[in-house]
């Protein structure tokens, strides 16, 4: 006793001398928090010029009491002051790589209560040690970060957290329940392999949790039922792992809740009844998991609900139930749901439904008069079996912003009225049989950003859009559209596929404006005239496709100024003149840029919003999302290109195919092919080549598909496991003299005989050609551009309350290489 009253006495005594003047927070927090400043800006920590760039952290200088400092929160505490609160949210500076062991300092400032790390793309492993010192901490955000590892299993020391959010992060679902004990978490990660794929059962131990919000990450394993202990839990949403195993039949128990939201998992089962006892559930989310059984009708019953998206599982929607909704839905999914007959008249009743998305199903029928009167924001009905035209009134709404009714059995003109639907952004009517002209107010719809009319019968001219409109994609392709090419649109346009149609003439010298078109596809048209040179002046094109347009004349050398052009079709035409040798300096076929990482990574759309991009055609089909962003190819074939194949071609390291065939092409077949390290599919069929098949073919490991028949090649086929593999005879026939393994043919130098018969495993492989049905990687590419677009000007928000605001005020890195 007499120790401690000593202690507190000396205590005292310490504060008041150092304390004297003012309440300020304590200096050993404010040296942390100056530690945490100069780890973070390096030198520009000690820069008190720089300081009005940086923000709050400009706001840090050791001769100022840190409880003014922006971002930092105090309380007083006796006669001193001690930081609760930190709000480090989006404050790292741009393009700076910052690794987690910047938070070192701030895990010294024990009196923590809130701590707000989002938006920093901080990179490495949380760490569980530091964390383990705040266990004052009830509000932990560090989502949108680049975390690795696993969860700590100190974080479920920290009892008093009401708010757990590590969204959005790249932590592997690499999470144990025995690593207690452990130092350092590296140890851990080491020792991958003991380490369970699960949320951990511990994270029952944190009752006061109101919040858990896990989406995005890779956690894998089951839903702990320790969850179930969380009764204060008003919010949970795991959508977006890879959890599977059945939703916890109790799970009705968290009677508190409000949003659950699991969407995106591999979870079975049917949905649990226990839900029904959840009265305050206003959003549920379980779209797109493998979820089975019937929907349950009692849904409808729950008085709040408000947001309901049971699509993309496996779940069965019962037609012979009449149901009498006692909700008010703003948002509805039934994608997916075995969905038969007419669009359900019980949805009239929801007066207040901005979203719809009924896609997938076997709905027949009309488009109903009452749903055009809905105002919905959002209809979806894309991939179902719907006829009749379109009710006028649909285009009268103000609030309709995404129309999506591609793959249907639509017919008739689209009405005058068109123009009148200001708000529309997304129009995508592909795959029906619409018929008659565009109406020339479509052009008005100022905000309309993609529009899909692809695959229709539209016939007359396009109209033209004006300068400053900001469609940023347009697919009229596979119509019957004729008159001059259209050229005119706004500045903005990344995307332009008029394929497929009866343009004819020239092409509009107009073009040269849409100085960030990333993708312009004309292929089958009936153009007429010479290579068009100002094509060079798009700089932003990666993918340009000119097959089977009647062009003549020779290749301008200037296309080789488009360095990001990854994929260039100009086969079937009457080109001519050489290949230029400066091709070679495609960069975009050099090192194949990621224009894409993978979808989701690049932003966190609303799932409906996604699965669109993803059944984009079916066009991703065949291609993984990895490959689509490193996909490269060049076709020049059926031409009447001569001369000799430029060496420099060798350079397109990036180059997946290359196709030169039906030309005129002399001279040998350059040695620099060997250095095509990813190429697949190389076809130099019918032309004049003459020489030895190059000995460094054998270094094309990737080889699956050759042709090099109808030359007049001769000597020794190379030989490579890959090579060996080519033992198709065609590959080789009608040249001057080729021999080797692979056709059986002795070579003339060769004194043994040849070896027996190739073993059957090496049977050719089943490849394919390239085809632009197949794959058209340009679409997606440029319809995540038109959406990246959409992004910015705030519509994803406006879709879905519940997704965060992923746009880091400047400096989304991701976003900003996508070049939107
Ligand atoms: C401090 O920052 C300013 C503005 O960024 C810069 O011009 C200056 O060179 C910096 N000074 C030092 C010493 O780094
Ligand atoms: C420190 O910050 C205070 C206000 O926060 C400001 O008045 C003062 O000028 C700053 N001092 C330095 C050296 O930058
Ligand atoms: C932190 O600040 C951001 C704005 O800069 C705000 O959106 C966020 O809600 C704040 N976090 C907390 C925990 O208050
Ligand atoms: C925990 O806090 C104490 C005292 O503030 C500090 O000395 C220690 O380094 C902290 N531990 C970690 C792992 O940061
Ligand atoms: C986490 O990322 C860091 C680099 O950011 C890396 O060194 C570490 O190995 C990663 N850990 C895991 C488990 O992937
Ligand atoms: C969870 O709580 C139990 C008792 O409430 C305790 O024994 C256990 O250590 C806690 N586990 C963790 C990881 O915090
Ligand atoms: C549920 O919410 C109500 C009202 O907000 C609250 O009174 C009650 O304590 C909560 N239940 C639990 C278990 O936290
Ligand atoms: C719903 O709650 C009631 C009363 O708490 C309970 O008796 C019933 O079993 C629960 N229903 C389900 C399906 O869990
Ligand atoms: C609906 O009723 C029909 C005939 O009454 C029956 O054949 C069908 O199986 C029922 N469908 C469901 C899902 O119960
Ligand atoms: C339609 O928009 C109007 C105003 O633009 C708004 O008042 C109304 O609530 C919206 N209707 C729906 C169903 O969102
Ligand atoms: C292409 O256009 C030319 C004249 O412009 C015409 O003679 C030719 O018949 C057209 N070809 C096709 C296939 O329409
Ligand atoms: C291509 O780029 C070079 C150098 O940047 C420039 O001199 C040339 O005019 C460009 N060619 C065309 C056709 O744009």
């Amino acid at each position: 006793m007499a120790n401690l009253s000593l202690l507190l006495a000396t205590l005292l005594l310490s504060f008041s001398i150092l304390n004297s003047t003012c309440l300020c927070c304590p200096e050993d927090q404010k040296a942390a928090l100056l530690e945490f400043k100069s780890l973070v800006l390096g030198d520009l920590a000690d820069n008190s010029s720089a300081d009005a760039m940086l923000g709050g952290l400009g706001t840090w200088n050791s001769s100022s009491d840190c409880c003014r400092w922006e971002m930092v929160r105090c309380r007083s505490r006796g006669s001193s002051q001690e930081v609760t609160g930190l709000n480090l949210s989006n404050i790292f500076p741009l393009d700076s790589i910052v690794t987690s062991d910047v938070l070192t300092p701030i895990f010294q400032i024990r009196s923590l209560m809130t701590l707000d790390l989002s938006y920093n793309s901080m990179q490495g492993e949380i760490l569980g040690t530091g964390f383990a010192n705040l266990t004052r901490l009830t509000y932990l955000d560090l989502k949108d970060n680049n975390l690795n590892g696993s969860i700590p299993s100190q974080l479920f020391n920290l009892r008093y957290l009401e708010f757990l959010d590590l969204s959005t992060n790249a932590i592997e679902g690499k999470l144990s329940s025995s690593v207690a004990g452990l130092k350092n978490l590296k140890q851990l990660i080491l020792d991958e392999n003991s380490i369970q794929g699960q949320i951990p059962a511990e994270i029952g131990n944190l009752t006061n949790l109101h919040k858990l919000l896990l989406r995005q990450n890779k956690f894998s394993g089951g839903i702990p039922l320790s969850l179930l202990q969380l009764r204060k839990l008003e919010t949970m949403d795991l959508q977006r792992n890879s959890l599977s195993g059945e939703i916890p039949d109790d799970i009705g128990t968290l009677a508190n809740i409000t949003i659950l939201a699991l969407s995106k998992n591999a979870l079975t089962g049917a949905i649990p009844q226990s839900i029904r006892n959840m009265t305050k559930l206003v959003t549920l989310r379980l779209d797109s998991n493998v979820l089975s059984g019937e929907i349950p009708t009692w849904l409808f019953d729950l008085q709040g609900m408000k947001s309901l998206y049971l699509g993309g599982n496996k779940l069965k929607w019962n037609d012979n139930v009449s149901i009498v909704p006692k909700c008010m839905l703003t948002e509805l999914s039934l994608r997916s749901c075995s969905v038969r007959g007419s669009i359900p008249l019980w949805l009239s009743t929801q007066t207040e439904l901005t979203f719809l998305d009924l896609s997938e199903n076997e709905l027949e029928g009309t488009y109903p008069q009452w749903l055009s009167e809905l105002n919905l924001g959002t209809v979806i009905l894309s991939d179902n079996m719907l006829t009749g035209s379109l009710p006028p009134p649909l285009f009268e709404s103000r609030n309709l912003s995404v129309l999506v009714l591609s793959r249907n059995n639509f017919s008739g003109e689209l009405p005058e009225t068109i123009g009148q639907s200001t708000s529309v952004m997304v129009l995508m009517l592909s795959s029906n049989n619409f018929s008659g002209h565009v109406p020339k107010s479509i052009s008005n719809i100022y905000r309309l950003l993609v529009l899909d009319l692809s695959n229709n019968s539209f016939s007359g001219e396009f109209p033209a859009f004006d300068s400053d409109s900001l469609v940023g994609h347009v697919d009229i392709s596979s119509n019957r559209f004729s008159g001059e090419v259209p050229s005119s649109f706004g500045v903005t346009i990344l995307m332009l596929s008029l394929s497929q149609n009866k343009f004819s003439g020239q092409l509009p010298q107009n073009l040269s404006n849409l100085s960030v078109l990333q993708h312009l596809d004309l292929h089958d048209n009936n153009l007429t005239g010479e290579f068009p040179a100002f094509l060079s002046q798009l700089s932003s094109l990666q993918v340009l496709n000119l097959r089977n347009t009647a062009l003549e004349g020779s290749i301008t050398d200037g296309l080789s100024n488009l360095t990001s052009l990854q994929i260039l079709d100009l086969s079937n035409n009457n080109l001519q003149g050489k290949i230029p040798s400066s091709f070679g300096n495609l960069q975009g076929m050099i090192d194949t840029p990621s224009i894409l990482p993978t979808l989701p990574e690049i932003f966190s759309f609303p799932v409906e919003i996604q699965d669109l991009i993803v059944n984009w055609k079916n066009s991703k089909r065949g291609l993984s999302s990895k490959s689509l962003a490193i996909y490269s190819l060049m076709d020049l074939s059926n031409n009447q290109l001569s001369g000799e194949i430029p060496s420099s071609l060798g350079s397109l390291k990036g180059l997946k195919s290359l196709n030169l065939s039906y030309n005129q092409l002399q001279g040998n077949i350059p040695s620099t092919f060997g250095n095509l390290e990813v190429l697949e599919t190389l076809d130099l069929s019918h032309n004049s080549l003459s020489g030895k098949i190059p000995q460094t073919f054998a270094k094309l490991q990737q080889l699956t598909s050759l042709y090099l028949s109808n030359n007049k090649l001769s000597g020794r086929i190379p030989e490579s496991p890959q090579m060996d593999r080519q033992i198709d005879p065609v590959i080789y026939a009608n040249n001057s003299g080729l021999c080797g393994v692979q056709i059986q043919v002795v070579c003339p130098e060769d004194v043994q005989p040849p070896p027996d018969s190739v073993p059957e495993e090496m049977e050719k492989e089943e490849t394919g050609m390239f085809s632009w049905k197949a794959t058209a990687i340009g679409y997606p590419v440029g319809f995540l551009s038109a959406t990246a677009v959409m992004y910015v000007i705030g519509y994803f928000n406006s879709v879905s309350k519940s997704s965060a605001p992923r746009a880091k005020s400047s400096r989304s890195n991701k976003f900003r290489d996508h070049g939107a």
